[in-house]
């Protein structure tokens, strides 16, 4: 197992036998508006990326349907050969339509097709790590993914595929794939205004499983709330450096992947998410999310 030292807020977690940074970067806003397209500017994406790299983050979240395939190619171009500690983890299960719409695409054979496309745009022989992606945009939806998650396994069995994780799921559903195959992580919603998996995550890291938010920060609907407005004002801190801070603080296993289209916000974002939260933050911002 390598090891990794790290000066980024919150240390290190161990993604099967893989070794990040709890602080990642989420690449999605790097793509053109509605997450179609290139960039306005491609030279601040690529800028954007590399920040990463030198902030010292090991660990970025991308998906070949952001763009689609924009936001792989950007990374390729930033950033390969890539350094050795860098982890990319991505996800399939969802297609692009002309409207800019997410249709679910989770048959065995679009799912060979994004693994493979995953493949070539981030120039790699296999991909760390994999979330079959589930649900709508309301949240995970009920139902088996015994089928796209068993073409997974076999992907990964066949050499492609490092390690698997489940997206936007049910702990049904999580249940069901671990009966499948190992799983590393699970990528759902939550922030501190949306807290509908707090028992997941404590569940998951019992079993030394990750548990990454998507919209750490609200995503689209920047969080927004009195409570959160006042602790981050007695530390002179901005609501964004709280929030972050916040869910380093709620679990061990909690690995964040703020996305930005800016290197000044990530810069901001790894200083601010450090920020320590006392007991009394901490019971605040708990009666803000209940
Ligand atoms: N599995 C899934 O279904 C799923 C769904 C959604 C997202 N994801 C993943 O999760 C990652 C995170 O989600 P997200 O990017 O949608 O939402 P997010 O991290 O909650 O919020 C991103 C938004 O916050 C803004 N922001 C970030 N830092 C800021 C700062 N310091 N000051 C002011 N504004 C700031 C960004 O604007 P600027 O660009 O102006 O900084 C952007 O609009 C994505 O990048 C993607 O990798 C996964």
């Amino acid at each position: 197992m390598s090891t990794l030292s790290t000066s980024l807020p919150g240390g290190t977690w161990t993604l099967g036998d893989l070794t990040v940074t709890r602080f990642g970067y989420g690449a999605m806003q790097l793509a053109g508006p509605g997450v179609m397209g290139p960039p306005a500017d491609r030279d601040g994406a690529l800028a954007v990326l590399r920040e990463a790299v030198d902030l010292g983050i090991t660990h970025i979240d991308t998906a070949g349907a952001y763009g689609p395939r924009v936001t792989n190619q950007l990374i390729r171009q930033a950033l390969h050969p890539y350094p050795g500690s860098l982890h990319i983890v991505t996800k399939v299960g969802a297609a692009r339509d002309q409207q800019g719409g997410w249709p679910p695409a989770r048959d065995p054979e679009s799912l060979r097709r994004f693994v493979s496309e995953n493949i070539e745009d981030l120039g790699l022989e296999v991909l760390d790590v994999v979330n079959l992606r589930l649900g709508n945009a309301q949240g995970p939806q009920p139902g088996s993914l015994a089928e796209p998650f068993e073409t997974l396994a076999g992907l990964q069995r066949q050499g492609l595929i490092r390690h698997l994780g489940v997206s936007n799921v049910t702990a049904e559903q999580v249940a069901e794939a671990q009966a499948i195959a190992p799983i590393v992580c699970v990528q759902n919603g939550y922030n501190l205004a949306y807290r509908q998996d707090d028992k997941l995550i404590d569940a998951l890291a019992e079993q030394g499983i990750a548990y990454v938010p998507f919209f750490p920060l609200g995503g689209f609907s920047p969080l927004q709330s009195q409570a959160l407005s006042a602790v981050a004002a007695r530390h002179d801190a901005t609501p964004i450096a709280v929030a972050l801070a916040w869910l380093l603080q709620r679990s061990p296993n909690i690995l964040l992947i703020p996305g930005t289209s800016s290197a000044a916000h990530l810069r901001e974002n790894a200083a601010g998410a450090g920020l320590s939260l006392s007991e009394e933050d901490l019971a605040e911002l708990d009666k803000f999310g209940r």
